[in-house]
Parts: C-alpha cells; structure tokens; sequence
C-alpha cells in the first residue's frame, strides 16, 4: 500500500505527495478488452500515466487510520499527506464540474498521478467517492479531537469534510420511477444518478446508498461536538429509507440501473458495503445493514452460491457447501472475462469476521427464516432461535463461521504468487494466474483489514445508540435534497477558487464508430482543451443506437477568461482504440453561445445538431 502512495511510494515515482495510486501499472488494462457498450469507456491512456481513484484511495486510507489507531503511529505522516491531497483534489476542475457553486466536481471519480484533471470517457459521476472520503476523514478527526487538537479540526479538516457532506446531501437522491432508458434526461438534483462502484452502469446503488449513509450520520456527530452546522446531513433517514428499499425478499438488488442492462442484481458491491460500514457495537438488526444482520447473511449465501457454479467459474469446480470459493463482481461481468478478485475474495472473509465479532459484541445471535439457509450451509442441524453466547449452539456457530472465512482466506492465499503480489483478478480457468492492473492498492487495502478483523481489531464504533441521529427508517420514504454550502478548504492547503462562468450547451453529434472507437470534442477555451487532443472533451454513446449512431454531451463550457464570448469554435475528433492518429475534422465549426452564468446552473441553453465530417475510423488490432 505505502509503495503506491506519493510522493516517496517506492512503485509510483512522480506521483504527488498524498496522491494515492490506485495502481502502478502503466499499461491501461481497458487497451486489451473492449468492454459493454460502444466506445464507453474504451480508451487508450498514454503509457506514462497512471491514476488515483477518490474511492481506492478513501478506502485505502480509511484501513490506514485504522491501522494508526491500532497503534503504528508512523503512519501518522501518510494521513495528514492525503488530507492536503484531498483539499486540493476538491477544487481542480475536471468533466464532472468544478468545487463552485454546486460542488458538482466532487463527483469526478479520477485524478491523475500529480492530480490534475483527468478527460478520457469514463463512468461518471460517481457519488461514494464524496462520502468515502468524508468516512476516513472523520475518523481521523476524532482521533485528533480526542487527542486536544479540536480547533485544528474545525478549522482545517472539517471544511474539506463539509464540502463531502454537502454533495452527499444534495446529490444522493435517485428516483426509481425516472430510471429511464434515456440518459439525456438525468440532468438536475432531483434525480441525481451516479455509476456505481465499478464505474460501468448508472442509476442508485447499495454501496454507494450505504456509505453515504454513515457520512452523513458521522458528519452529524462531528459537526456537533465541533459546534458548526452540517449542511446535508439531515437527509441520513431519508437515505437509510432508499437503502431498505434494496432487499429484494431473497437477497439485495445491487443496483437500480438507468436504461437497459443485463444484470441480474447479485453483485459484490452488496458484501464490500457492509465491511465498509462495520461497526462491532452495532446491534445485528440496526438498519444500517451491518453483516450480522439477517439480510446481509441471506444476500451473502446468495452472492456467494452464484459463483459455486463451476460453468461460470472453473475455478471453483469441486468445492463443495460451506467452503469458501473465488468470487468477482457479479456473474455476469465482461472485463477482462469476468474473474474473481482478490479484494472481494477477501472481502467475504472480512465479512464473516465481521459477523462473528457483531454477535460476539451482542452477547447472542439470532436466526431467523431469512438468515437460516446461511447457518444452514456451515451447520446443517442451526434452527431458528435466539442463541446466547453461552449456548452451545451459539459456540459451535460461531467457530463454523469463523472456519468459514479462514477457507476464503485460503483461496486468495493459494492464488497469490509468491512474491505476494496481489493484483486486481486472478484468472477463473486455468492457470489462475493474475490478471488485470497489478499490485492493486486497494487489493492489499483489503487484505490489512480483513487480517485486522480476523485478530478481533475493530474500527472505532460509529451507529449512535442515542439520540437525534440513531437510526430509524422513516414510515414512507421521501424525495428530498439539500443544497450544499461549498467552500474551497483553503486552511488545508487548496487554492482560493472561485465560481467560473459557465455556458451549457448540449452538442449532439451524428457518428458510426466501431466498437472501441471514442470521439472528442476540441476547441477554444479551457473546457475543450484550448485545441489540445490531449485534453479534449469526451462525448457520450449512451443514446447510441445503429440507427441513431449519436455522440452527446452536456458541455458546460468555461467563459470565465472571455466572459463576452457569443461564439466558440470546435471540431469533432475520433480516437481510435489502439493509438492510432485521432482523426480530426479538417473545418472549424462554430456554435453561438448564450451569455455565461455563475450560478451552478447546468441548464442546456443551446443545442447543436451536427454530423461528423470525415472519414471513419478504422480498428487497429492491440
Ligand atoms: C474500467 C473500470 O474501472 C472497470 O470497472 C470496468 O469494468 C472497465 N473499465 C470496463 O468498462
Ligand atoms: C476498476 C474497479 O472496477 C473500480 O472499482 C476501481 O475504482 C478502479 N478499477 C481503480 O482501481
């Protein structure tokens, strides 16, 4: 983990100082493997460029802190360089939007390794970022409170936290009933769809719900002791309502997906919620859907039995009931084929420890018909009932489950060369052998956690037993957001920025590409890239159909340096998928732009209609 951390990280030469890279691969995996749909997320990232994921880094750091409060303190150095990183991340403009007014840019799921913006086509926004990052920075706050450091707190971390909150309470609303095939109409705070975790489908998703949940009710508990207010968080039961609304009967649908989609609803992101929001003090049936919780163990048994099938993963052939098996993200996954990952592999050990220490803490565990086919797997004689700690069925529980996890343990650790190196997948057939970006951050991230659970060390409980903020779900849930306040955490070290004036206007762009096939929009001013292919704007294929073969985008465009600006100049730009010349339009276009507004608002004030004018692109073989 420290290796990939800027500046000294032994493997990440030139990253910034407190920029964690979420690999130090240079060779973009997507390169090899066209993915889903066409053109998205398809790209050629130049060798010499490698990245940082607000939620790997988050979550990398949240195990940090956890590691420092369970006494290395010489880690201490590595936090304080990520909360400065982050003060500075929050403000640097990127396609998601900028800090001011709306903290739209909070969204923007990746940096470059020195931390400026990053413009390929990607999945975004994306909303656990804001709210993952808020987690780990609460918590080390209150290690610094308790330790007299409160007026630094409130001063230099609690700003870049409040900005987190903020976007959280604004952005974190989704309605269901608008998850429509057409993306063109997810504009506006009230139906704030994000990708989910693993940055491929749009719509509302169980991880991301989760986590924003306990920022909030964090943010609520710091805000007080620090005595400032926090704007956003009294939308916490109004999201716990979304996060119930999830389980389906039988287990959690991961996502609710915007257009349509081929996935069943068994997905990862439904075990590494629960571990990121474990607390062993919490009671197993709090809505906050900790792994003890009779849900969470149902949707465990049902995500992990998906994978038992030795059709979909050869890997696992043999393995019977009870053991622990390899596991990926969800059974219907492209990338790289579709394999298991170390980070979740492990992930399911962490959860069952997690369990064990939730109902150790509760003094009993409790099964009921939701959560009995679980205990039935480890233990064919479990039954309904409420087992205290001294029952015999409680011990052999108890020892099952934890015999359980140790098996996942073992799988990850039988596919881990020898060097130790852990990568992001390893191979579902035969050899097995690694795969994708190599030594993973976060793979290694969730190796230090679940060995921390696994010796009964704990992060600090954080579900208030008391009080406004204990958690109740609402009788009805409610559609509602809070505008955020937001202000560049200067005192940590970010620039004095301010609001830019920015004109939207909606380009729409007829194009038949091949599959892999990206196309860019290059032209004056700072959002096209000032004519530099390198920064271009990404158009969107998400309307793409072989009929309508259209490229779009919602481009808010940055007049702040000619704020009298009543025209912009551009031209369409293909990127082919192995690195061949972009092939450009040879005719400057122009479109009349309506008059710059520094208020956030992202209104489509004018739209093009265009055609591409050129020759087609034509795939290389890499
Ligand atoms: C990169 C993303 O990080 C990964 O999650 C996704 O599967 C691939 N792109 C393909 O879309
Ligand atoms: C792909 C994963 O799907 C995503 O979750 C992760 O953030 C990035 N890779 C970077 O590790």
């Amino acid at each position: 983990m420290l290796d990939n951390i800027g500046p000294s990280g032994a493997k990440v030469p030139g990253a910034g100082r407190g920029i964690v890279i979420a690999s130090p691969s240079k060779v973009d995996p997507d390169c090899k493997k066209p993915s889903e749909s066409p053109g998205r997320d398809l790209l050629l990232i130049t060798k010499a460029d490698f990245y940082t994921w607000t939620r790997d880094a988050a979550l990398t750091l949240k195990t940090l802190i956890d590691e420092f409060l369970l006494g290395n303190k010489a880690l201490q150095p590595y936090i304080e360089d990520y909360v400065h990183s982050q003060a500075v991340l929050q403000t640097v403009s990127n396609p998601s939007g900028t800090l001011l007014p709306s903290g739209a840019g909070l969204g923007e799921p990746k940096f470059t390794a020195n931390g400026t913006r990053f413009n390929g086509n990607w999945g975004r926004p994306q909303r656990d970022g804001p709210s993952l990052r808020a987690i780990a920075l609460i918590q080390y706050s209150n290690y610094l409170i308790s330790h007299g450091k409160r007026e630094r707190v409130k001063t230099e971390i609690w700003p870049i936290i409040a900005n987190d909150l903020s976007y959280t309470g604004q952005y974190w609303y989704v309605e269901r009933v608008e998850l429509v095939t057409f993306i063109m109409s997810d504009t506006g705070d009230r139906n704030s769809t994000g990708f989910d975790l693993w940055e491929e489908v749009s719509g509302s998703s169980f991880f991301t719900t989760q986590n924003q949940y306990r920022s909030l009710v964090e943010g609520a508990t710091l805000a007080k002791t620090l005595g400032v207010s926090c704007t956003g968080c009294g939308q916490a039961p109004q999201v716990l309502c979304l996060l119930q609304s999830y389980w389906n009967g039988k287990s959690f649908t991961a996502n609710f997906i915007t257009g349509s989609n081929n996935r069943g609803g068994v997905d990862a992101n439904t075990i590494l919620g629960p571990i990121a929001l474990f607390d062993a003090d919490a009671p197993c049936d709090s809505p906050t859907l900790q792994p003890c919780h009779s849900r969470s163990l149902a949707n465990f048994k049902v995500f992990v039995d998906t994978f038992r099938n030795a059709a979909l993963y050869p890997i696992n052939a043999g393995i019977s009931q009870g053991k622990g098996v390899a596991l990926g993200r969800y059974p219907e996954d492209t990338y790289y084929n579709g394999n298991p990952w170390y980070l979740i592999t492990l992930g399911a050990a962490e959860f069952l420890y997690d369990a064990v220490a939730g109902w150790s803490k509760n003094g009993y565990l409790t099964i009921d018909a939701t959560s009995l086919p679980f205990f039935k797997e480890i233990y064919p004689l479990a039954r309904v009932g409420k087992f205290p700690w001294y029952h015999p069925s409680y011990y052999v529980l108890q020892h099952l489950a934890r015999a359980y996890a140790d098996t996942f343990v073992a799988v990850a650790q039988k596919y881990t060369p020898t060097n130790g190196m852990l990568a992001e997948q390893f191979l579902k057939s035969a050899p097995f052998t690694p795969i994708s970006a190599a030594n993973l951050t976060w793979s290694f991230a969730s190796f230090v956690s679940m060995a921390q659970r696994r010796d009964g060390r704990f992060p600090p409980s954080w579900v208030p037993r008391t009080g406004p903020s204990k958690p109740v779900v609402p009788s009805a849930c409610a559609a509602s957001s809070a505008q955020g306040v937001y202000a560049p955490a200067t005192a940590a070290g970010a620039p004095n920025v301010t609001a830019p004036c920015v004109s939207t206007v909606r380009f729409v762009l007829n194009a038949t590409t091949y599959y892999g096939e990206n196309v860019y929009i290059t032209g004056d001013g700072p959002t096209l890239g000032n004519w530099d292919l390198a920064i271009a704007y990404p158009l969107l294929s998400s309307n793409y159909t072989a009929e309508r073969p259209m490229w779009w985008a919602d481009v808010p465009l940055d007049l702040t340096a000619g704020s009298g600006a009543t025209s912009v100049k551009y031209k369409y730009a293909r990127q082919q998928n192995c690195g061949q010349e972009w092939i450009v339009e040879a005719a400057e276009r122009t479109v009349q732009v309506p008059a710059c507004r520094t208020d956030g608002s992202a209104q489509v004030m004018a739209e093009t209609n265009d055609a591409f004018i050129g020759q087609g692109g034509t795939p290389g073989s890499c």
